[in-house]
């Protein structure tokens, strides 16, 4: 069991950003990673949509055998999380949770230094926003930071596309951020997969609009650190050194080789078509 590899799935390339975070915290595990880039994007389509999308790529990576089960979508992680864990016979976990503890633990830590109260923001797209899934989070863990979650939708198309720093993502993350740093908001959870590679345009927009510092929490790295205590305490560490990563794709690969390389920040082997088997 140990030896088996990570299952990791996205609606689509994000999804390797956590990827990333997991090969620098786990460097001896194998990874088999899946995005589902025929149906992408997620974060725009309904519960149900999403639940169902899910369960194909939970699926999938179940029949290949993976050890446990890491949804880097915080669409999926916010909406259909407890079906997967209910459904599936390995450890599934999601991004939202331990965004959220990160959060919560720099909020604390500010609020320290800064010697008042401070709001934690969350930036998503539309599905994971409008399912509340970051604010149940942090209520679970503290009811003392109040959160305020906001859309993202241009963010997402614009790391597509490679446009991560200058003037237009400046301008579209200043439109976001503005209205949450204006609500006492000094945390800001990147709660979308592909914020990360946005992660220097928004420190820097942010600490310009507010007087105070602001910490920008990745739910990327703190997912891979969850990853590793979960596989710590149930004995799953792998026993030797392996480190294969198997891209998986359901759209034909085209130019994904490369994009993924942007997201993962190494280059890995040509991604593979696969078919998600049908779902209800
Ligand atoms: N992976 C999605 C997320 O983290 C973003 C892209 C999409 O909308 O599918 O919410």
């Amino acid at each position: 069991m140990r030896d088996l590899p990570i299952g990791v799935f996205d609606s689509g390339l994000g999804g390797l950003t956590v990827v990333r975070e997991i090969r620098r915290a786990l460097p001896n595990e194998a990874i088999v990673y899946l995005g589902d880039t025929a149906r992408v994007p997620y974060g725009t389509r309904s519960s149900a949509t999403v639940v169902r999308y899910a369960r194909g790529c939970a699926r999938l990576l179940i029949e290949r055998g993976i050890k446990a089960l890491v949804v880097a979508c915080n669409t999926v992680s916010a909406v259909a999380l407890d079906v997967l864990r209910a459904e599936l016979d390995v450890p599934v976990l999601g991004v939202v949770v331990p965004g959220a503890e990160a959060a919560v633990t720099a909020a604390l830590s500010l609020e320290q230094q800064l010697g008042h109260a401070v709001s934690i923001g969350v930036l998503g797209t539309a599905s994971t926003i409008g399912s509340g899934a970051y604010p149940r989070a942090v209520a679970a863990l503290s009811t003392r930071h109040e959160v305020h979650a906001a859309t993202a939708p241009l963010l997402v198309p614009l790391v597509e596309e490679g446009w991560v720093t200058g003037e237009v993502p400046r301008l579209a993350v200043e439109r976001y951020v503005a209205p949450l740093v204006s609500q006492s908001v000094r945390v800001l959870v990147l709660g979308c997969t592909h914020y990360p590679l946005l992660r220097e345009t928004i420190a820097l927009v942010s600490s310009q609009l507010s007087r105070d510092p602001i910490v920008v929490v990745d739910s990327a790295e703190a997912t891979a650190r969850a990853l590793a205590e979960l596989l710590a305490a149930r004995d799953l560490l792998a026993s030797g050194k392996s480190a294969r990563l198997e891209l998986l794709v359901t759209d034909v690969p085209g130019t994904f080789g490369d994009a993924a390389a942007r997201f993962l920040g190494e280059r890995a082997d040509a991604p593979v078509q696969v078919d998600i088997p049908v779902t209800l």
